[in-house]
Formats: structure tokens, sequence, C-alpha cells
């Protein structure tokens, strides 16, 4: 039986198993789930033995553990490639009841499988890894293959730069493959070439040293909340460029060409209508739709508390207000020096009976992908063999902390092989993952690996 063959016959296997890991809640931005993210490491150590791999380690860190794979059974003369994945997802809060299903009790619904982690990232690496089974039961795996999948992707990678930089041989490798991002549609997919890096803040702002009574003390004491919604105003002027003096001193311009090629693969009104239920978009008016996702940095407010916000009225003035704001980033922008320029900022607008604080909570840098290398080649006919048509290039507005990292120290490609959609419902409610895609990513990927093994 050939590889493709194995995945086709055993997909309802495999759908299966890929429903058990997503059954585990390992939600790396909440603590209480820590036991959970431990189920998913050893679940996924246990499934690349299950698979074949002939070495499967968990790896402790100081935050959550990594899971290592590999098998070098192709030779110390074939390619070796290395797939970086991450097992955490993104927490399912359901205030509102905008959940349709149970997001850990995974379900097959008009041919997408519905769950947290789905397609980010748990679809995808399993996509990655039941390739790789395919390969290996087939007995006909042309490459040497390592898998380092991280349980803090969403929480901002901490620990992970770390680990690369201390274990350049461990990982040592021709090519990087991370299976995080998205095709434009089952018809046309495409590889992404470059991911925005981020500077995630908090900022709070304290007044009076305890809630007060607004009847007695408004208009005496300046209100913490206000404050707040004053400094968070002057972030943007009314066309949506940043105030933050310097903010885009080093965004790096692009030629005409570099535009006109970015513009082969535009963001159009109706997709923004599709996906969002909006028919009117906001941003810097000189630059189109997939230029300001591309490659024009942003800085969003990403939640705010502050005061009474339960039921009913209390006349509170709050002693305190919080932010959470996040920059996305572009080359050649540098996330501790924007850190650095917000928080000047931030200080030199704070009114002065308030006082603020700026707190980082992660960052890391955006990445650009070399379009041209022989691994990108492969990767391309690989996509016209899985998807039946050519990819396209995109840029995508989204990050992968570790992206940068692994081009700088292990000095090989990175590819982007993506097989999520863009409606698949990331950090949402319904997150999803199409089988279809399932099915031709699995394709894509084994043909990958024979391209790899012919270069
Ligand atoms: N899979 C996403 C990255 C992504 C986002 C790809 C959108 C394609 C489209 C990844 O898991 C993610 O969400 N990353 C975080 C990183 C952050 C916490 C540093 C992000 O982009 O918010
Ligand atoms: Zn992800």
């Amino acid at each position: 039986m050939n590889p493709y063959e194995f995945v086709e016959t055993h997909r309802d296997a495999f759908l299966d198993e890929l429903k058990e890991f997503l059954r585990i809640p390992s939600i790396s931005t909440l603590s209480e789930h820590k036991p959970d993210i431990r189920r998913a490491a050893d679940w996924l150590r246990q499934h690349f033995e299950q698979i074949g791999l002939t070495r499967t380690e968990i790896i402790e860190s100081a935050g959550n553990p990594f899971v290592y794979a590999e098998w070098l059974g192709a030779g110390p003369d074939a390619p070796t490639v290395l797939v970086y994945g991450h097992y955490d997802v993104q927490p399912a809060d359901d205030p509102d009841g905008q959940w349709k299903t149970d997001p850990f009790e995974p379900v097959v619904k008009d041919g997408s499988l519905y769950a947290r982690g789905a397609t980010d990232d748990k679809g995808q690496t399993f996509t990655q890894m039941k390739a790789v089974h395919g390969l290996l039961a087939a007995g006909q795996m042309p490459v040497n293959i390592k898998f380092i999948i991280e349980g803090e992707e969403e929480s901002g990678s901490d620990h992970i730069h770390g680990f690369v930089r201390e274990n350049p041989d461990l990982l040592k490798t021709d090519a990087v493959i991370v299976s995080d991002t998205s095709i434009l549609s089952l018809d046309q997919p495409s590889i992404v070439t470059g991911l925005r890096g981020m500077t995630y803040l908090e900022i709070e702002v304290q007044g009076p040293d305890h809630d007060l009574h607004s009847g007695m003390y408004g208009g005496v004491v300046q209100n913490p909340a206000q404050a707040l919604v004053h400094i968070l105003a002057a972030m943007h002027d009314d066309q949506g460029h940043i105030l933050v003096p310097g903010f885009y001193d080093r965004v790096r311009v692009l030629s005409d060409a570099e535009r006109t090629e970015l513009a082969k693969v535009p963001f159009s009104l109706e997709r923004l209508k599709d996906e969002t239920g909006l028919d009117t978009p906001w941003g810097e008016p000189e630059y189109q739709m997939h230029e300001r996702l591309g490659i024009r940095p942003t800085l969003e407010i990403n939640g705010l508390v502050s005061g009474w916000t339960g039921e009913g009225a209390k006349t509170v003035l709050p002693a305190k207000a919080l932010a959470k704001v996040s920059c996305r980033l572009v080359p050649d922008q540098d996330p501790k020096e924007i850190e650095s320029l917000v928080r000047q900022y931030v200080t030199s607008i704070t009114p002065p009976a308030i006082t603020s604080t700026v707190r980082r909570l992660h960052d890391g840098m955006w990445a650009v992908v070399d379009p041209d290398s022989p691994y990108m080649r492969a990767a391309v006919r690989a996509y016209e063999f899985g998807f039946g048509a050519p990819p396209v290039f995109m840029r995508e507005g989204g990050s992968i902390p570790i992206v940068g990292t692994f081009q700088k120290v292990l000095d090989a490609p990175v590819i982007l092989m993506g097989f999520g959609l863009p409606d698949d419902n990331l950090h949402a409610p319904n997150e999803k993952f199409s089988l279809e895609c399932f099915y031709r990513g699995m394709k894509t990927a084994i043909k990958f690996y024979q391209e790899v093994g012919a270069l």
C-alpha cells in the first residue's frame, strides 16, 4: 500500500484519533488547565510512538512542556525536515452562548470538524503527523523527520526561543515546516510568506486608593476609567493612523513592484462581509485592505475593564482601570523598541492625578520567508498535487513568534504550509477544520516529503 492509499483507507480511524486529541482542553492562557496541558503533551508523545517515530520525548521547560519526536531512518545523506506545531489552544468561554456545540466535544457537521483547536493548531499539526504516519507505514519515508510541538504558542511562546537557541544540534534541519496558517479557499491554495510580530501590553491606571461613591467624590476626583479612555483615545487619529511618536519610523516601505505583487491577492469587501458581517472597513485610507493586514502595523485594544459591569446600576467611581493592548508589527519594527515608545507616550499623556503602569505580557518578531528556496518550490508542487491548483503567495496578519527564531538560529528556510480556511473561526466560537482540508493536507504533505526526498 502506498502512503496515499494508507491515509485514504484510514480516514475514519484518523478522525477518531483527532477527536480524542481535541477533547483535551489544553488552554495555555488559563492556569487551571495545567493538567490538561500535560495530558495533551502525553497524548501527543504516545501518538508519535504509535505511528513509528523512534525517539519520542516530553521535554520539560520553565513553562509548558515541549513534545519532541524524530525518525532518522532515511540516513545521514538524506535531507532532514523539522515540523513545528502547537498543542495548546485558545480559551472557549461562551458567555453569550455563541458556540453551537461543546467546544471540547468534537462534532462533524457539513464536512467540517467543530472543536476548539480543530484548525489552530491540533488539526493542522495532526495532518502533518498523519502524512508522516502514511509514509512510515508504507515504508517509503524519503527524508529524516523531527517534530517540535510546543504548548504555549497562544500565550506568547515564552520558553521555546531559549530552547531552540540552546539546542541547535537536536533541531538541526534543512527546512522547517509550520502548518498553522490558512489557505484562501479549497480551489485556491496559498502559501503565507510573511507574518506580523507582536508587542502585548497591559495598561493599568490608578486614581484614589479605593472605589468611591460617585456622588460624594465625582467632580473633585478624576475618574480612572475616564483617564484610561482618554489615554486610549489618543492612540489613533480618526483615520486609523497610530499617534505614538516614532511608531512608524522603522516600517519598511515596499517598492511599487512589491506592492503590485501583493495586490494579486486583494482582500475584498465581499470577504469582509462574509467573514465579519460588516460592510464598512476601517483603517489607514492610503493603504489597501490586504496591505493594512499584511504590511502595516496596528495597535488594538483587546480588553477593557473598570468599574461596575454587573447587572443593574452602581454609582461607583472606580479606583482602577485596565486595558490589554497589543501591537502587530511589521518589518523592520523592533518589539522592545515599540514597547518603550508606547510606555513613553502613555506616561506623557497620563493626567497628573492618575498613575499609569505599563506591563509587557509578551512579544515576538515578525517574519518574512524566502519564496524562492528549493523547499518552497517543492511545497508549491505539493499544493498543486494536493489541491489541484498552484498556490499563490500572500502575507498573513497573524503571528507565530517562533518563526523568526527558527530562521535565525537554525539557518533553514521556513515553509508556512497552512491547511486552514479563512472562515475556520480560530480564536472564536465554532472553530472548525474542513475534512477536505485534512485529507488534501495529508496528500500535500506526503507529496512535499517525496519532493524533498528527490531534491
Ligand atoms: N495560528 C495562529 C496564527 C495565525 C493567525 C495564522 C491568523 C493565520 C491566521 C496562531 O496560533 C496565533 O493565533 N498566534 C497568536 C500569537 C500571539 C499570541 C503572539 C496571534 O497571532 O494572535
Ligand atoms: Zn495557531
